[in-house]
């Protein structure tokens, strides 16, 4: 079997990737999704811009075509993301009313995430995932300035959880973050954040860290996923894995920081080949420009 057919018998839930219809369209790239990867996050489609980028008038066009071709493969999904400052339309931002951006909010989530309520029951007894928060630290762990911790404060964190728990109520409820590669002050910033909203009542089952690591970057990632799952949480995931360089030695070293927390449930690759990647300049992902296994795959597999 591939990369998610040996995680998974390591007791991980997946080994996936970012996909989207114009991915879906590559058959090299679909073969190796097919064959490598058990899980699929859409790398655009389903971003606030994509989604609403007139208030009240939903596309979901782009965002349907990756969550049929995951239901007809057999793949998990995870949902990314529902509430995020960027790649975000104009008109949310200029809501600066608490009641006005509350309903904007929850309208969105509502007509999003009920869209895909229950869609994988069919191929798999794990739930479908969101990320419903996405990026809202500041690298010393306090809350990032945007329309919704500007207008609302910390009350949109509950707020979205709320009306993502209302939409699908069997969905995994994430928040998601980079630089959180080591027990650092944002993660620490993140998990008191995490326990605050939990002892209010049931928001937040998981925490994502995306790990776009540099060269040598992983060594702590292992702490970073035991800080992260010392908030309490159900689980912890890594959600966004790309490696500038992709040395065997990291990815190794990531692969194996999660198999050594119980809590991690899995890792998503940032895309399958280097050529299709948000930072292809980096060569970071474990397929070559042609869909071809990298030395960096095959340490993984050995690994496993
Ligand atoms: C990136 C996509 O890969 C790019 O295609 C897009 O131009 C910008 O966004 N953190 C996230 C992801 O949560 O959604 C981002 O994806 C990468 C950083």
């Amino acid at each position: 079997g591939g990369l998610d057919a040996k995680f998974k018998a390591k007791g991980k839930k997946f080994w996936g990737s970012c996909a989207d219809a114009g991915l879906l369209n590559k058959a090299a790239n679909v073969a190796v999704l097919k064959s490598d990867f058990g899980q699929v996050t859409p790398e655009n489609s389903m971003k606030w811009d994509a989604l609403e980028g007139t208030r009240g008038s939903f596309t979901f066009g782009n965002a349907d075509t990756l969550v049929n071709w995951a239901v007809s493969n057999g793949k998990l999904i995870r949902g990314h993301t529902l509430v995020w400052h960027s790649q975000l339309p104009g008109w949310v931002t200029s809501v600066r009313d608490k009641a006005g951006l509350t309903s904007v909010i929850q309208s969105h989530i509502s007509n999003v995430a009920g869209r895909y309520k229950g869609k994988l029951y069919a191929v798999s007894d794990f739930f479908q995932i969101w990320d419903v928060v996405n990026e809202i630290f500041n690298e010393n762990g306090t809350l990032r300035s945007s329309v919704f911790s500007d207008v609302l404060g910390e009350s949109f964190v509950q707020i979205a959880f709320a009306a993502a728990r209302a939409a699908d109520g069997t969905a995994k409820l994430y928040i998601n973050d980079y630089n959180l590669d080591s027990n650092n002050a944002k993660v620490q910033g993140l998990v008191a954040l995490v326990k605050r909203v939990n002892a209010g009542g049931n928001y937040i089952d998981g925490i994502g860290t995306q790990m776009h690591l540099e060269a040598n970057g992983a060594g702590g990632a292992q702490a970073a996923l035991t800080a992260l799952a010392s908030a309490g949480v159900q689980e912890v995931a890594i959600t966004e894995l790309d490696i500038k360089g992709a040395s065997s030695n990291d990815y190794v070293t990531v692969t194996k920081a999660c198999l050594a927390v119980p809590a991690c449930v899995g890792i998503t690759s940032w895309g399958v080949s280097d050529v299709d990647s948000w930072r292809s300049g980096n060569t970071p992902l474990l397929f070559d420009g042609n869909y071809k296994p990298k030395a960096a795959y095959n340490a993984v597999i050995s690994a496993l």
